[in-house]
């Protein structure tokens, strides 16, 4: 078996010193470019364009940004909070982006400077790895041999600071010896299934199928799946949860054949401050993602999965079993400990 702090390769950003470097994930898996961050706004730009994505890692990315506004502002608070907004505002949806801008936020008023920031930053960064290698056991421990799993969207390396959430899981059930079969949807509209988990999965050796998002519960239906395993990019107090569009079809499709359902997200994705799915934000993108040059079209990227079709949730603290009835209480935000 190999050891468990080698079973991924990738990794989404780098820190250079000056700047911060964003693996281009829109050119992946074709080329693997690197996009130099010198300031804020850049990085902004970068999340808002998709070349961070993913929601672990986005908010780590702005907290690198912070410590890039600082450098940049000096002691300007006017042009650092506008520089936060300018973040904040990047992608609606996923709740880790203001989470960790908040942690930045509060080092920042205690009048601590850039060192002190990166420190911040790269403690975020290096907790949410841990969060992951923690749930990539508890997760994996509620697989069994020989287990199918069905995932959606881009959960690994490239989403988080490495491992991944739902891939975290995927890779630990492979480095046991029980993962039989892995198939990805290719999730549409910006293909990170098809683009990226494959990508990531193939260099580690990890033999994933590809399916259309519309052969799911088809795939669900003829047998070949145990479990649906996703990640999510925000967790309301009742625990419904928010993820890539198409989760919620995987999770009824699920429901229906007797499959079961995991999420799998660090405590930095939970939003107790919002009482149910139906009130958050589901960000809308452009019509030309869906197809270029495309004028009209209905373009949510995230959908909300209502807690009654999740069997389990798993946390870096815990795996809730039948969340809609032990209900979420224990489990907080904050960092892997
Ligand atoms: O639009 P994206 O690619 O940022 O969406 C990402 C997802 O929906 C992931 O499933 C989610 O962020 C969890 S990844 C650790």
């Amino acid at each position: 078996m190999p050891a468990d702090d080698t079973l991924d390769r990738v990794r989404a950003f780098r820190w250079s010193g000056d700047a911060l470097e964003l693996l281009d994930q829109r050119a992946l898996p074709g080329r693997v470019r690197w996009l130099r961050c010198e300031d804020a706004p850049a990085v902004a730009r970068g999340i808002r364009d998709m070349v961070v994505r993913g929601a672990p890692a986005i908010g780590i990315a702005a907290a690198f940004a912070v410590v890039l506004a600082a450098r940049r502002h000096g002691n300007d608070a006017g042009s650092i909070a506008a520089d936060l907004a300018l973040l904040r505002e990047a992608r609606p949806t996923a709740v880790n982006l203001g989470w960790a801008l908040d942690r930045m936020r509060g080092v920042l008023a205690t009048g601590a400077g850039a060192q002190r920031l990166l420190a911040e930053a790269e403690a975020i960064a290096a907790e949410d790895l841990a969060a992951n290698r923690r749930m990539a056991k508890l997760g994996a421990d509620a697989l069994q041999p020989g287990v199918r799993v069905l995932t959606i969207c881009n959960t690994g390396s490239l989403a988080t600071a490495g491992l991944g959430t739902a891939l975290g899981v995927i890779r630990e059930a492979h480095r046991r010896g029980w993962l039989e079969a892995v198939y990805a949807c290719e999730t549409r509209p910006a293909n990170q299934g098809a683009r990226l988990t494959l990508w990531e999965l193939s260099r580690d050796g990890i033999p994933a199928s590809l399916i259309v998002d519309s052969a799911a519960a088809a795939l669900m239906a003829s047998g070949r799946v145990d479990w649906v395993i996703t990640g999510a990019d925000r967790i309301t107090a009742n625990g419904d949860v928010i993820n890539k569009i198409g989760t919620y079809a995987l999770a009824l499709a699920a429901h229906v054949h007797g499959v079961r359902t995991m999420v799998v997200a660090p405590s930095s994705s939970l939003d107790p401050d919002t009482a149910t799915g139906s009130q958050v934000v589901i960000e809308e993108r452009p019509p030309g993602e869906i197809q270029a040059g495309l004028e009209r079209a209905w373009n949510p990227v995230f959908d909300c999965t209502p807690v009654a079709l999740v069997d389990c949730i798993v946390t870096e603290r815990g795996c809730l079993v039948e969340p809609a009835r032990t209900g979420l209480a224990g489990l907080s935000r904050g960092a892997a400990n």
